[in-house]
């Protein structure tokens, strides 16, 4: 009798723990198979002495019954595991695309993304503007006469639409904001512009990025230092920067910004002509007129600006001294950003 129980405890636990059903066949075998442990106990009924043979025979065929109900109870479970294991193996997630995207973002991309989030950091908000623009926006309203240089007809390019032109400059971004918002006013506006200009360091279309900051004490030491703060950040180094009087029809004073040649340390080379200064934006005080144009109280308010060529910098920072290269799309430019 307690071998009977003995083996009962250990063929519950052998059922209990089977991995499969390859598993599950071998603990069958071993207890219910010909050879097996309850067989064995079955055919030793006839051993047993009478007045014990009826107790025992009932015990053993529980034993019996009982194993093969355990048996069948854990094929059971291990088929459904073996069934989720199959449909998590083979699962597909339906929502990823098929093709994986196998291009690269565009360096002037990269250099605008990276201009745009050095000065959202410094707290300016993003503007954009159209590149048809109002003949007005580009030009009357920055101060710019009608007799002024920059709109004689080989820089600008004119649509057959009267009044209307392919902007030369993002500076119109500025008036369409100041048109729309009410100081403080601190943004920054990305673009690209259109010029009758084609030569290695020109391109009749690229890219610029125009900073506007109107407010009650905006100064040119706060200009002079957003500026040199975003070209240190920009070039990740300590440059030199001066600021050289320069003149822009809507800023006044205005200035060029140099720094010193990042190709060269300023010892002198072909980029920076042998002086050692590359010049990379232009700034200045908004012009009061340009503020009364826009209806901005020039007693109340000042503001300075900048702009700055997207390409020029992406040349500098890169060391390309050809523009074209960037409209080429020749994979094997393309592939090393
Ligand atoms: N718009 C000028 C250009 O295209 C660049 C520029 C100069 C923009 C001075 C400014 C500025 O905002 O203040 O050459």
């Amino acid at each position: 009798m307690t071998e009977v129980d003995e083996l009962r405890e250990s063929a519950l636990k052998e059922i209990k723990n089977t991995k499969d059903l390859n598993d599950l066949q071998r603990v069958r075998s071993e207890y219910l198979g010909r050879k097996g442990k309850v067989t064995f106990l079955l055919k030793k009924i006839r051993e047993i002495p009478p007045e014990e043979r009826k107790e025992f025979g009932r015990k053993v065929n529980q034993l019996k019954e009982e194993v093969e109900e355990l048996i069948k109870e854990r094929e059971k479970e291990l088929k459904e595991r073996e069934i989720e294991e199959e449909l998590e193996k083979e699962w597909e997630d339906l929502t990823i695309p098929p093709f994986r995207p196998v291009g690269s973002l565009h360096p002037i991309t990269l250099t605008l993304r990276r201009i745009l989030r050095i000065f959202t950091a410094m707290g300016f908000t993003v503007r954009e503007g159209p590149e048809v623009e109002l003949e007005s926006y580009n030009f009357d309203m920055l101060n710019i006469p009608p007799d002024h240089p920059a709109r004689e007809m080989q820089d600008t390019f004119y649509i057959n639409k009267e009044g209307y032109l392919l902007r030369t400059h993002t500076s119109p971004v500025q008036i369409r904001t100041m048109l729309e918002e009410k100081p403080p006013i601190q943004m920054v506006a990305p673009g690209k512009v259109y010029r009758r200009d084609d030569d290695p360091t020109h391109s009749p279309m690229f890219h610029q990025v125009e900073g506007l900051v109107v407010s009650e004490d905006a100064s040119f030491p706060q200009m002079k230092y957003t500026i040199e703060t975003f070209l240190k950040e920009f070039f990740q180094q300590d440059l030199p920067v001066r600021l050289r009087t320069s003149y822009f029809p809507f800023t006044e004073p205005s200035a060029e910004v140099d720094i010193g040649c990042v190709i060269c340390g300023q010892k002198g080379c072909r980029v920076c002509k042998e002086t050692g200064w590359l010049e990379v934006m232009g700034c200045g005080m908004v012009h009061p007129q340009v503020l009364e144009n826009c209806g901005i109280d020039s007693d109340l308010y000042q503001g300075f600006a900048f702009g700055m060529g997207v390409e020029r910098l992406a040349m500098l920072y890169y060391r390309i001294d050809n523009i074209k290269i960037f409209y080429e799309n020749d994979l094997r430019f393309l592939r090393q950003f």
